[in-house]
């Protein structure tokens, strides 16, 4: 399996480490378990940060980090070995495999965390911590502190300053290093081999989890875990609902069908959308709209390279659909007024991407100092640029009425410009009907 060195997770907290002022703590839980229902728990999912800094795969379990301390930087707090536990649920790594696996320079019982832990906050002058993130942690930081001042009078020094950790991490986590394209590559092949399995088995009659189904299939044997977010499978007017989760309807002869999916490897996420014809052969209306929202994609790609901002390639697929639809009749104008009044956004109401990595919505500033981000090597991001005709859009003829489709790709910024990790799955109308027909 394709995963994150052990090197990577020390060289992460050396560089977050090296940016802390001196003399400070940053503190991160794991994320917590989330009850399903009654005994049932929802697939444990470790916080994004939390794994960014330690590749700590276990609930219960805080990360304390100390740049300077003589008797190790790192601390670990997470779950004791505990023979019928693990009978039950599943190995733990305990303060030892803390130690010996996860790198820790100290690692105690996460029980033991009140007692300990504000002895290594008291002389700090600062604490960094995602405050305002997670009420209960923020509160538990708090009380923390509390004992702290409680011993003021004995000469007890309680810091003074709490940062947000967000800032420094996120912007860490914007730039992929070779490792993490390495986990993303991954994903993205698993994504694609989904897709390409899903399209060859459309068939009119089938249900929309039909094919969620396959792309589950493909996930699994992939070796993800589960979804990187929650798959879209959207058949006939369906398409035209961004975030459609139902997924239960029938595949009808002559509709498009819209899927949005893509796994997660190591906690890296993939997301790629395909629209394609449920009987394998596009109508003219569905081409018409297909062909017009390819071009635009590929027009964004061409903006997407060092020292271009964040906002071009969302311009180029503007600028591209706008035209595409004034071409086809449906909207009437002149192309450069109906950008000025966005009249495009009641086709294209969402943006042409977002940065993706260890969460599909990734972190990171789109802005800095009031300005579109400049591109840089390393930063990984979709291009999804859609069109989505309404059924109930009354202002166009009836034959254009409830085709949707979008299509996206995942990218990484490059020194030449970008690298689409996503190239596995047929994309042009030629590539989709060639490969549903070999399938029939
Ligand atoms: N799958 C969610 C998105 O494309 O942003
Ligand atoms: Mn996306
Ligand atoms: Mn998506």
């Amino acid at each position: 399996m394709i995963h994150i060195p052990k090197a990577e997770y020390t060289r992460r907290r050396k560089a977050l480490m090296a940016q802390m002022e001196p003399n400070s703590i940053a503190i991160l839980p794991a994320a917590a378990v989330a009850i399903r229902n009654r005994d049932v728990e929802h697939v444990y999912r470790q916080d994004s940060d939390f794994q960014y800094l330690s590749g700590f795969p276990e609930p219960e379990a805080v990360i304390v980090l100390m740049p300077g301390r003589q008797h190790g930087e790192y601390v670990l707090f997470c779950r004791e070995r505990n023979a019928e536990r693990e009978l039950w649920d599943g190995l733990r790594a305990g303060t030892e495999g803390a130690i010996r696996d996860f790198g820790a320079d100290d690692a105690f019982p996460i029980t033991d965390i009140d007692d300990i832990l504000p002895g290594l906050i008291e002389g700090r002058d600062r604490v960094y911590s995602a405050m305002g993130s997670n009420a209960e942690f923020d509160r538990h930081v708090m009380e923390w502190i509390n004992v702290i001042r409680s011993k003021a009078h004995l000469g007890a020094q309680p810091p003074n300053e709490f940062v947000a950790l967000d800032h420094l991490l996120h912007d860490m986590r914007l730039y992929k290093s070779a490792a993490e394209v390495r986990v993303m590559r991954e994903a993205a092949r698993i994504s694609c081999a989904a897709h390409v399995r899903a399209m060859q088995a459309s068939r009119a009659g089938l249900h929309e989890f039909s094919l969620e189904a396959e792309l589950d299939y493909e996930f699994r044997k992939g070796g993800a875990k589960m979804p990187a977010y929650g798959s879209i499978v959207a058949a006939g007017r369906n398409s035209c609902i961004l975030h459609y989760q139902q997924n239960d309807a029938v595949l009808k002869d002559g509709d498009l069908v819209l899927i949005d999916a893509g796994c997660e490897i190591d906690c890296y996420a993939s997301d790629i959308t395909r629209t394609w014809p449920v009987n394998g052969k596009f109508s003219p209306e569905q081409k018409a709209i297909y062909e017009i929202v390819l071009a635009s994609q590929e027009a964004a790609f061409k903006q997407i390279a060092p020292n271009k901002h964040w906002n071009q390639a969302h311009e180029a697929t503007v600028q591209v659909i706008t035209a595409g639809l004034v071409k086809l009749g449906l909207l009437q104008g002149d192309v450069d007024e109906l950008i000025a009044s966005e009249a495009y956004r009641a086709f294209y109401m969402h943006r042409a991407g977002h940065w993706l990595g260890m969460d599909v919505h990734d972190v990171g500033e789109y802005k800095v100092g009031g300005e579109w981000r400049v591109l840089e090597v390393g930063m990984a991001l979709t291009v999804e640029p859609g069109i989505y005709i309404s059924p109930d859009n009354q202002t166009v003829a009836k034959k254009w009425r409830g085709i949707g489709v979008r299509i996206e790709d995942d990218v990484v910024v490059t020194k030449q410009g970008c690298e689409i990790l996503t190239g596995g799955v047929p994309k042009t109308v030629a590539e989709i009907e060639a490969l549903m027909a070999a399938a029939r």
